[in-house]
């Protein structure tokens, strides 16, 4: 049987911490409301002159690092964005270039934040039909360059950064313990797309735009349609929810994290959480948090591990692996 393993694991966070004291200063907001309603203390913020695909390629080694693969190992990257650094090239033949390589392929994945788990799912599924046997997988952001910094709303709820994987592919025995990808789900519905939104783009203003946000409505349809591509994911791969060994969810907002976990069943202490010091990092958010709990020594080899997201459009996925 083929699997999609994870060889390796990366991220990268700005040196700029934007603190919420800082941000009180900017908008009428507060530690106290931004620790209450959403969990987050703090943020990091490129630098100018500092893009996506700069962020990328820093998680990107550093994945590949932790995997001891070289970019002449790899034939495929994936970069889970929506603040690409143009409108095209995508970020990801950027990164490419930045990594040296004239081989492979590589493309943008857009769906928001969402993004990296339909960037996993795509990979494993290149993987599996032959077109890749090394991937790097990578969700990277410069979401503080979508914010009305004059929008108290929203410009408290987010943050940049870059977290990386090598997604690899295994021959396993039949009868060999399962590893790597074992089920995913994939979902969108365009319908909910004016509640989570940038009013900009190529083809209708010209311009880069802003986030609007209906906080209400997202925060709504967050808990149920996150909860049900959990179950479906796990049981198309047989498991149930006290199988897991860890949850590592889209890091959005305390409550809707922990909504979730208490509408799932788990133990806080099995939920990864890494809100509070990332703040919203869109695409980024997934593999920073993974990449936290996997350098801390929590995720382990042999862990049953879910991976979650919800953002715009709305989309929304997980995917099951045996670590
Ligand atoms: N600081 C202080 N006050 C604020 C702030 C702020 N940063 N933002 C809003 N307020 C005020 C509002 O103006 C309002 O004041 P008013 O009553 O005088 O009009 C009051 O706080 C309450 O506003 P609500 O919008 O009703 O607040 P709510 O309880 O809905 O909380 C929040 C807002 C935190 C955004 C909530 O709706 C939420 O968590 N939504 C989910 C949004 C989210 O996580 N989005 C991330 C992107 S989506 C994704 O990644 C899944």
């Amino acid at each position: 049987k083929t699997r999609s393993i994870i060889r390796g694991v990366g991220s990268y966070l700005p040196e700029k911490i934007l603190t919420n004291d800082e941000l009180a200063k900017r908008v009428d907001t507060s530690d106290e409301w931004i620790q209450q309603r959403v969990g987050i203390k703090q943020r990091h913020i490129a630098a100018e002159g500092q893009y996506t695909s700069d962020l990328a390629v820093e998680a990107a080694k550093r994945a590949m690092a932790a995997a001891g693969v070289t970019p002449d190992d790899i034939d495929l990257i994936i970069v889970a964005t929506t603040t690409p650094d143009y409108t095209f090239p995508s970020a990801a033949t950027l990164v490419q270039m930045k990594l040296g390589m004239h081989h492979g392929m590589a493309f943008d994945l857009q769906a928001v934040c969402s993004g990296f788990v339909y960037g996993m799912v795509t990979a494993d599924s290149y993987i599996k039909n032959d077109l890749s046997k090394r991937a790097l997988v990578i969700g990277a952001e410069t979401f503080s360059r979508l914010l009305d910094w004059t929008d108290r709303t929203t410009c408290v709820l987010f943050g940049d950064g870059a977290g990386a994987v090598v997604l690899e592919k295994a021959e396993l025995a039949d009868d060999a313990p399962e590893q790597g990808i074992l089920a995913s789900a994939l979902r969108s519905d365009g319908h909910h797309w004016d509640k989570l939104y940038v009013d900009g783009g190529p083809s209708t203003t010209g311009t880069t735009g802003h986030v609007h946000m209906q906080g209400k409505e997202v925060f709504r349809h967050a808990v149920g349609k996150i909860t049900d591509v959990v179950y479906d994911t796990l049981d198309k791969a047989g498991y149930t929810v006290d199988d897991l060994d860890w949850f590592v969810p889209h890091q959005a907002n305390r409550r809707i994290i922990e909504g979730a976990g208490t509408k799932l069943g788990l133990p806080p202490e099995k939920v990864v959480m890494t809100v509070g010091e990332h703040a919203n990092t869109s695409a980024a958010s997934v593999p920073l948090a993974l990449s936290v709990a996997v350098a801390d020594g929590r995720i382990k080899s042999g862990d049953l591990v879910m991976l979650e997201a919800m953002g715009g459009g709305f989309t929304w996925g997980a995917t099951l692996i045996r670590w």
